[in-house]
């Protein structure tokens, strides 16, 4: 008896690890053989189905200098890779051996590394960290929707802990369902794991995931300067389980959105619009902070340069058309410690002109706004609000007693 299910259970792993190791090797042969069409064919349309996957455009380029800084570096160095038809994914280095300890080699690179802080340290130790193990799947969320081309996802950046944020989110703007206009609403919210330190909720995480189908978690330390590999991963499973969306709404759990708006607003785009669209609050004239107390620290010798204009990570939208070519880039952009200048440098090597949008509010209203719900029903979004306000503004928005 217990022999026979030891058979059984090795032959579970056994099955499992076949097709684990199919979908890997399935995986990378793709992306090859897309790169080798470019160096062969000369038919214009399979060219620019793939042309995506290599094109950075000169506007990135021209604003980037080619100079000693390391992700410049970097930058210079993947796209001459691309040029001489190397997949950029072929370099890169398994989960379990990609961290770089060696001290003396990352002074190499960075001559100054002893000088930065902790953080961005541990950050550049892990620049070549890109596929953590997925622990939560939600194989099936646009299942169904596939051949619907109507449906907005809201992606949002959460962390096991934010459970009460989730709720929220959940109870109000978030709802998943088929709105006005035929739009129908998914949501995912998007985290890596607490640190060994913290407290184990891995449980809690997998009742709540099993109960709303609606938890994405690899295995990567939540922090701030994992946000942007946060955002890889999310392109990534998207482009593999929700191929044909409308839109996508990326942003954080704790802000107010006004769905039938941001809804109506979608639907007001022309068609060509709709299709390059990355809109929220931008930033168009930001560069690196250089002081080193700064949350948002660079230092010179890592990055040289502008920020591309970019939208407040806060929240905002774009097309689920550009989720291909904006996948394809990360491949090539090296990792940044800060998640929305990097979709802003995405958008950039896609030649994506962000739109500003008033209604995107990343960094709040007036303090004599913030409890007005007629100023919550006024605008898109708002960063940053508790739980028990979202669904107080939620309840006020939806009223039909409301005269703004
Ligand atoms: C959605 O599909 C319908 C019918 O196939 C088509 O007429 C419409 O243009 C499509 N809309 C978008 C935004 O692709
Ligand atoms: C996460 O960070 C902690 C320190 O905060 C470290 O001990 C642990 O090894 C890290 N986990 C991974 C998977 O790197
Ligand atoms: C990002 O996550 C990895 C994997 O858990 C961890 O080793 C690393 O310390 C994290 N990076 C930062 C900058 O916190």
């Amino acid at each position: 008896m217990k022999r026979a299910r030891t058979f059984s259970a090795m032959l579970v792993v056994t099955l499992f690890l076949v097709v684990f190791y199919m979908t890997v090797h399935l995986e990378t042969t793709l992306t090859v053989r897309a790169l080798k069409n470019v160096s062969k064919s000369k038919d214009f349309t399979t060219l620019s189905a793939v042309v995506h996957i290599v094109t950075v455009s000169n506007d990135l380029r021209q604003m980037i200098p080619k100079n000693g800084a390391y992700w410049n570096r970097l930058l210079y160095s993947a796209m001459q890779s691309l040029e001489n038809g190397e997949n950029p994914r072929r370099k890169e280095p398994h989960w379990s051996v990609c961290r770089e300890e060696n001290r003396e080699l990352l002074k190499l690179n960075v001559h100054d590394f002893d000088s930065y802080p902790a953080l961005i340290q541990e950050f550049l130790r892990g620049l070549n960290c890109k596929s953590p193990p997925l622990l939560i799947d939600q194989p099936y969320k646009c299942v169904g929707a596939v051949r619907e081309n109507k449906t907005l996802l809201f992606a949002i950046k959460s962390s096991p802990r934010n459970f009460e944020r989730r709720q929220a989110v959940r109870e109000t703007w978030g709802r998943e369902g088929v709105y006005q206009g035929g739009m129908r609403v998914r949501l995912v919210f998007v985290m890596g794991n607490t640190a060994p330190d913290d407290p184990d909720l891995s449980v809690l995480l997998s009742f709540e995931a099993k109960h709303y189908e609606d938890i994405l978690q690899w295995d990567f330390n939540e922090s701030l300067l994992n946000l942007t590999l946060k955002m890889n991963l999310f392109l990534q499973w998207t482009v593999k389980n929700c191929p044909s969306l409308s839109f996508v709404f990326s942003g954080d759990d704790d802000v107010f959105i006004n769905t039938p708006d941001l809804i109506k607003y979608t639907e007001s785009l022309d068609a060509s619009k709709a299709s390059q669209l990355y809109a929220g609050q931008i930033i168009s004239t930001a560069s690196p902070l250089r002081n080193p107390r700064s949350k948002y620290f660079i230092p010179h010798s890592f990055y040289n340069g502008p920020y591309a204009p970019y939208a407040g990570g806060g929240g905002f939208l774009f097309s689920g058309a550009l989720l291909k070519p904006l996948f394809s880039v990360s491949q090539i952009l090296p990792l940044f410690p800060i998640d929305d200048v990097y979709i802003g440098m995405l958008m950039k090597a896609l030649g994506i002109p962000p739109e500003s949008h008033g209604g995107f509010r990343t960094f709040d209203v007036r303090q004599q706004d913030r409890e007005n719900i007629c100023v919550h029903k006024n605008n898109l979004l708002i960063h940053q609000r508790l739980p028990h306000e979202i669904e107080k503004m939620w309840k006020g928005i939806n009223s039909p007693l409301l005269t703004c």
